[in-house]
C-alpha cells in the first residue's frame, strides 16, 4: 500500500521571530539572542514535533534599517554545528551566497555539517540580492542578476563534482592491510570554467547523504530556471492560493521537461500564523504586533522591495499605485510583483501595506484558529499549491509553540503529517533519493 503523500514543514528562524517587530513584543526574550542553548532548546522542541528541518536565512552585509529592527546575521553553519551536536534527527539548512564564496570553501563548510549531523545538512543557494555585499568583497560594483545566477550555475557544479570526488567506498580503514584509502576511488575533479579552476578532490570523504539536500529561494525567471535543474526545495513567497498555484505548477512542469521526478522537488511557500483560541482573539494577537511597527523602518523596507521613498506621504492616505515601476531600484523582482498584486487587488493605504509585510517581509500572513491554520494548510497541500510549508513564526519562541502545540496534532490527526521521523537525514525526510556520485565505477571501468 503506497503511503500518503505528507507534508514537508520547514522552521525558518529569524532572529526574535520574523514580524519586524517581533524583537519589540514582551514575550520575546531579547536577552537571548545570541545565546546558542536559546536555539538549541528552539530546535529540540521543533524535533519533538518533528518538524523537518531548520533553516537559518544569511546574507554577508549588515542591513542598512538595523536601528530600528533585530536584524542582523551570525553564520548560520557555525550555528547549525552547534545545534547538530545536541539533535538526532531535524534537518539544519543553511543559507550560503555563490556570488561571495569560494566554492571549495563552501563544500568543505557543508560537508562537515553533514558529516557531524550524520547527514542532515541542506543548503539553501542564494545569490545575494543585497548590493552593499560588493563593498565588503573589494568588489567595484555587485554582479548583475544574470550574471549571478550564470555565476551560481557553474560555482554548483563545482561543488557537487567536489561531493562526488571521494566514491562512496573509497575508505578501506584496514588497518590489519595498513591500507586506509583506495585512491582509485578518489578523483580529482580537473574544472576549468569561466569564474572558477578548482583541481580537487575534496579534502574529506563523501558525506552520509552524499550530497547536502539542494534548496533555493529565487523566483525570477533565471530563478526558476536555476530550482528546475538544481533544486530539491524551493522557499517562495505567494499571497494567495491562485498565485502559488500558478509557480507550483510551472516549477514542477520545468523540473520535469528536464527529465526529473516532480516529487523531488518540494514546493515550500512561507506562512506565518498568529493562532488564537478565537479568531477575534488571533486578530487582535496580529493588531498588537502591527502596532509596534515603527514606520521609518517600514518605509526602508517597502523602498528596498519597490523602489520607492513614501517618507514623505501620509500614512493613512490611498498607496500611490501609479509610481510603481520595475525599472526603479529592486532587489528583487518577484517580490515587487507579489506587492503590486496586493496593492490591485486591495487598494490599500499606504499604513495598511506595511502593516501587510510587516509580519513576514511578503509572505503569507494568517490569523486565525488551529483549525483554520490546518484548513489552509490542507487547502494549499491538496490544491497543487504547495507541499509543504517553511514555517516563519512571527516571534520567538512562543510563535512556534503555538504552531507545534495546537496546528501539528491536527495536521497529524488528518494523516497529513508524520508522527514520528522515518530516517534519520534530511532526505528522509524530504523522501529524496541519495544521489550516487558521478565518479561512482570510474575505477572497474578503467581497469576494465
Ligand atoms: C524564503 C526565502 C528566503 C530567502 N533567504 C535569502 C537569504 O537568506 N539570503 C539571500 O541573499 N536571499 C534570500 N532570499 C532571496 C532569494 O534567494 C533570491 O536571492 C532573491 O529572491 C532574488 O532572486 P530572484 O530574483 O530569482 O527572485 C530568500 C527568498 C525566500 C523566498
Amino acid at each position: 500500500m503506497s503511503q500518503r503523500r505528507q507534508l514537508s514543514l520547514n522552521l525558518f528562524v529569524y532572529p526574535g521571530g520574523h514580524h519586524e517587530a517581533a524583537w519589540r513584543y514582551k514575550g520575546t526574550d531579547i536577552a537571548r539572542l545570541n545565546d546558542i542553548a536559546y536555539y538549541q532548546d528552539l530546535a529540540r522542541r521543533a524535533e519533538a514535533a518533528t518538524i523537518d528541518s531548520l533553516f537559518f536565512a544569511d546574507g554577508p552585509v549588515l542591513a542598512d534599517n538595523i536601528r530600528y529592527a533585530a536584524r542582523y546575521r551570525v553564520e548560520p553553519i557555525t550555528w547549525l554545528a552547534a545545534i547538530g551536536a545536541v539533535t538526532s534527527h531535524i534537518g539544519l539548512i543553511a543559507t550560503a551566497s555563490t556570488t561571495y564564496n569560494e566554492p571549495y570553501n563552501l563544500a568543505r563548510l557543508f560537508a562537515s555539517l553533514d558529516h557531524l549531523s550524520h547527514g542532515r545538512a541542506g543548503w539553501n543557494i542564494v545569490t545575494t540580492s543585497q548590493g552593499a555585499a560588493s563593498q565588503n568583497f573589494g568588489l567595484a560594483e555587485h554582479p548583475v542578476h544574470a550574471e549571478r545566477y550564470e555565476k551560481s550555475r557553474e560555482f554548483v557544479e563545482v561543488v557537487t563534482k567536489l561531493w562526488d570526488s571521494w566514491e562512496d567506498d573509497a575508505v578501506i580503514a584496514d588497518q590489519a592491510s595498513g591500507l586506509f584509502a583506495d585512491t582509485d576511488r578518489i578523483h580529482a575533479i580537473d574544472h576549468i570554467g569561466k569564474h572558477f579552476k578548482v583541481k580537487g578532490p575534496l579534502n574529506a570523504p563523501r558525506t552520509p547523504q552524499g550530497r547536502p539536500v539542494y534548496v533555493q529561494a529565487g523566483s525570477s525567471e533565471d530563478g526558476r530556471s536555476f530550482a528546475a535543474q538544481y533544486a530539491e526545495a524551493i522557499f517562495t513567497a505567494h499571497q494567495t492560493l491562485k498565485s502559488a498555484q500558478g509557480f507550483y505548477a510551472d516549477i514542477k512542469s520545468r523540473a520535469v521537461a528536464l527529465g526529473r521526478r516532480p516529487e523531488h522537488i518540494k514546493v515550500l511557500p512561507g506562512l506565518s500564523p498568529f493562532i488564537g483560541s478565537t479568531q477575534v482573539e488571533a486578530d487582535r494577537l496580529e493588531d498588537e504586533f502591527n502596532d509596534l511597527v515603527q514606520p521609518e523602518y517600514s518605509l526602508a523596507q517597502l523602498k528596498r522591495m519597490t523602489g520607492l521613498d513614501l517618507s514623505s506621504y501620509d500614512l493613512d492616505g490611498p498607496f500611490p499605485r501609479h509610481l510603481l515601476d520595475l525599472k526603479g531600484s529592486v532587489a528583487t523582482a518577484s517580490r515587487f510583483q507579489l506587492i503590486l498584486d496586493v496593492v490591485d487587488r486591495e487598494n490599500p493605504t499606504i499604513r495598511q501595506l506595511i502593516n501587510r509585510l510587516a509580519g513576514a517581509r511578503g509572505h503569507f500572513v494568517i490569523a486565525g484558529t488551529p483549525e483554520r491554520i490546518a484548513d489552509e494548510i490542507q487547502l494549499w497541500f491538496e490544491n497543487g499549491a504547495a507541499d509543504g510549508f517553511n514555517i516563519m513564526p512571527p516571534w520567538l519562541t512562543g510563535g512556534f509553540d503555538a504552531f507545534a502545540d495546537e496546528v501539528v496534532p491536527i495536521l497529524r490527526k488528518r494523516g497529513l503529517f508524520r508522527t514520528e521521523y522515518a530516517g534519520t537525514t534530511l532526505r528522509d525526510h524530504y523522501g529524496l533519493p541519495r544521489p550516487e556520485s558521478r565518479y561512482s565505477g570510474a575505477s572497474l571501468r578503467a581497469s576494465a
